[in-house]
């Protein structure tokens, strides 16, 4: 896959700064409300009983904040945090060393938990029982066992941000990167960030850059303009990625309905990617439609990239 500055993933060298802008209790963590009211009702009851929280399932696509809430939870149950990912264990005795070094109280945090093998799950599910926090994390649900998803007491889905929750953001982590930003900066990239923090924080990372380059050093409308025109990303904060696929669903089948693996084929990527990183932020902002037959091109599509709006042919759907 090729690499992309509005990726939601994390690219290996951003680890040590994310570490420095990742918020550290609830009060701190921006927005998604309801699973912060939530988590905070079950965490001040499960301390003042002094028994433990119920297990936690994370899930919804990269950078919107899985792993910073799972710490964000320990740290507020005052609880070591332990973590590992599915794909790391790739042996029984992988997890098992994992799990005997577990401390009553402590927190484990099992990123892309859906990639965990099948004969180690099952592992997982006697120490479910003890006094340990599970915390899982998946860009995918649909591929959690249901065994595993039944352990899980407590389930919450991570949305994309709003603009004036993704100002607040980049606001903050202006301040801790101590990068000069106008309120008119801040709107441009939350704006333009996909509704990814992850995203929001990469790009003031690189408008910074060209801040100091080629301006003043301060981040106003105008430099963040003039450098996410650099980067190739446009208003919608689309890249030549999103372009291409809009303008595939348009062009070559008519606005659809068209199948993911066909669109998969056509980008020469893999389907798994289409449908978790691509697509979800087009498909939030409407640009394109689920339907049973396929995706479907809305208007706001073709209005994006000036092509004449055609309803897709009655009786389609
Ligand atoms: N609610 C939030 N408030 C402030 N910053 C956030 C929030 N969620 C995520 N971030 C920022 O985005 C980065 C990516 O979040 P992360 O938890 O690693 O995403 P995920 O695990 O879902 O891929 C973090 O380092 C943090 O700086
Ligand atoms: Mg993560």
């Amino acid at each position: 896959m090729t690499k992309r500055i509005i990726a939601g993933s994390i690219a290996e060298e951003e680890a040590p700064y994310e570490l420095s802008l990742r918020p550290r209790v609830l009060a701190e963590y921006i927005g998604q409300q309801s699973v912060k009211d939530n988590l905070d009702v079950a965490i001040q009851a499960s301390l003042k009983r002094g028994e433990p929280l119920d297990h936690i399932l994370l899930y919804g696509p990269p950078g919107l904040g899985k792993t910073t809430l799972a710490s964000v939870i320990a740290n507020e149950m005052s609880a070591h945090f332990r973590s590992t990912a599915g794909p790391l264990i790739q042996l029984k005795g992988d997890l098992t060393a994992i799990l005997t070094n577990l401390e009553f109280g402590d927190v484990l945090f099992i990123d892309e938990i859906h990639r965990l093998q099948p004969n180690i799950e099952e592992i997982l599910y006697p120490a479910m029982e003890d006094f340990k926090l599970d915390i899982g994390a998946t860009t995918r649900a649909g591929l959690i066992t249901a065994p595993l998803r039944s352990r899980f007491g407590m389930v919450h889905r991570l949305d994309f941000y709003s603009v004036p929750e993704l100002e607040y953001i980049i606001r903050r982590s202006a301040e801790i990167l101590t990068a000069p930003i106008t309120g008119e900066g801040c709107h441009e990239i939350a704006k333009r960030c996909r509704g990814t923090p992850r995203v929001a924080n990469r790009l003031l990372k690189r408008i910074r850059d060209f801040a100091d380059v080629k301006g003043t050093g301060e981040i106003t409308a105008p430099v963040a303009r003039d450098a996410l025109k650099l980067l190739d990303i446009d208003e919608q904060g689309f890249d030549d990625m999103d372009r291409k696929l809009l303008r595939a669903v348009i062009e070559r089948f008519g606005g659809g309905p068209v199948g993911l693996n066909t669109i998969a084929a056509v980008l020469s990527e893999e389907i798994d990617a289409v449908e978790d990183i691509y697509e979800p932020y087009l498909l939030q902002i409407g640009f394109l439609q689920r339907t049973p037959r396929g995706r479907v091109a809305t208007k706001f599509a073709y209005e994006h990239l000036g092509i004449p709006y055609r309803p897709p042919q009655a009786g389609l759907f």
